[in-house]
């Protein structure tokens, strides 16, 4: 049997109004008594400093040494997102990354290095999973910023980089589970800032989707993915996850840069360009005060300008953290503070200002509990920092997901 998103978000809308109440009260306590409101990072930190996403904490020892040792920062910043573009297992970037809806692979990065001023990025590209040092690649050895699609492949490869197949079997499983869950119009609209979008109902609906969620579990069973990786597939169906890790370096000196990079949307429509491929959206360096990157959902961030927008906020005074809540505080804007579209969108900001002080902030604390949005740093000592969220409670808290055994969390390096 085959089901989709779209005829369970016809149902009853009644509940879903009285569902989201209950979130927008929380997510108003949330702002009051966040006790780190007004920057816990606010003063002068320490250079040099790597800040990057959570997948990118494995790749922090070294890159930090290449920079203390002297190395350029947007080498260093690249060095740790080309940890996960090679890794088969993170099904965010690179190699691995989970496909569009017609089962293909592309990949988005830009970069900006902040001694010279100059900016690369590269969109929609197939077949090359270094997108990161390609965007870097368009920085060096073309008079253009950006490159996308077929150009941007060719142009990769006259660089050396190879082509090869990027769609590994996890994610070409996860992808045929996605096809049997929902055709293939889940990206066909009504988006959610359309008027006519309906927020899906929770408790009428709770058993339904238990239901859903076990034949979901069967279905991956029946496609041979692994019972340790099976629910965390069924997640990534039902909650289409965005990846992505952004880095930004400082060395001792104040010299600055960032990257970012994502196999972006999964099952987008294919030619879709999220936020990490736009520079002022995905990531954003100015020498003269700081660099910051974005993962989450690329399509409130490109709207919002995110990066640009923190950058443009610490120019004018703000702490990193403060710049950051106003960005996420645009976000809530544009839906005027309707919880109900607001759970379905999940942003992280990683900001990095010139004196090495530095944030991590979210919309929300995580994608569900005991799962909470992290920045990784290293700044002589490697450590993973729990982001400060805006809204209390998790983007993904809906429809109601059954716990991961904490036996298989512990066994399985594919959930998050
Ligand atoms: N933030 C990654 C994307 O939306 O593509």
């Amino acid at each position: 049997m085959t089901f989709s998103r779209r005829d369970f978000v016809k149902t009853s809308v009644l509940g879903a109004v009285a569902a989201g109440v209950g979130t927008q009260a929380r997510a108003e306590s949330a702002a009051q008594n966040s006790p780190q409101e007004h920057g816990a990072h606010a003063g002068p930190g320490k250079r040099p400093i790597i800040i990057c996403a959570n997948n990118g904490y494995a790749y922090l020892e070294n890159a930090f040494s290449f920079l203390k040792g002297g190395g350029d920062t947007l080498d260093a910043a690249l060095q740790v997102v080309k940890g996960p573009e090679d890794d088969p297992k993170d099904d965010s970037v690179g190699l691995g990354g989970i496909p569009n809806e017609e089962g293909v692979v592309e990949l988005d990065a830009c970069c900006m290095h902040g001694p010279t001023r100059r900016a690369g990025s590269v969109g929609g590209v197939r077949n090359i999973k270094n997108v990161s040092l390609v965007a870097k690649a368009v920085m060096l050895h073309t008079g253009h910023v950006m490159l996308v699609g077929e150009g941007a492949e060719r142009f990769a490869v006259d660089m050396g980089y190879p082509r090869e197949n990027l769609l590994t079997e996890n994610s070409r499983k996860i992808w045929l589970l996605w096809k049997q869950f929902n055709s293939t119009d889940d990206w066909w609209g009504p988006g959610l800032d359309d008027p006519h979008w309906q927020p899906p109902s929770v408790k009428p609906q709770a058993e339904l989707w238990k239901e859903r969620i076990k034949n979901l579990q069967a279905h991956a069973a029946e496609l041979g993915i692994e019972p340790a990786r099976q629910l965390a597939a069924v997640r990534k169906v039902v909650f289409p996850p965005t990846g992505t890790i952004h880095c930004s370096a400082l060395n001792d000196k104040g010299e600055i840069s960032g990257c970012t990079t994502t196999s972006g949307l999964a099952f987008k429509l294919p030619g879709r360009l999220g936020d990490s491929p736009i520079i002022g959206a995905g990531c954003y360096t100015d020498q003269d005060i700081g660099s910051a990157g974005a993962t989450g959902s690329g399509e409130e961030n490109i709207k919002v300008a995110g990066a640009h927008s923190i950058i443009e906020n610490m120019r004018h005074g703000m702490s990193p953290q403060d710049a950051g809540m106003d960005a996420l505080r645009r976000i809530v804007r544009n839906y005027n503070g309707d919880m109900n579209k607001l759970r379905f969108v999940d942003m992280t900001y990683y900001i990095l200002r010139k004196d090495g002080a530095y944030a991590g902030v979210s919309l929300w604390e995580g994608y569900s509990a005991g799962n909470p949005h992290k920045i990784a740093v290293h700044d002589g000592t490697r450590r993973a920092d729990v982001t400060t969220s805006l809204l209390k409670g998790y983007s993904q808290e809906f429809p109601p997901f059954p716990d991961i055994p904490e036996e298989l969390k512990k066994n399985s390096e594919y959930l998050k």
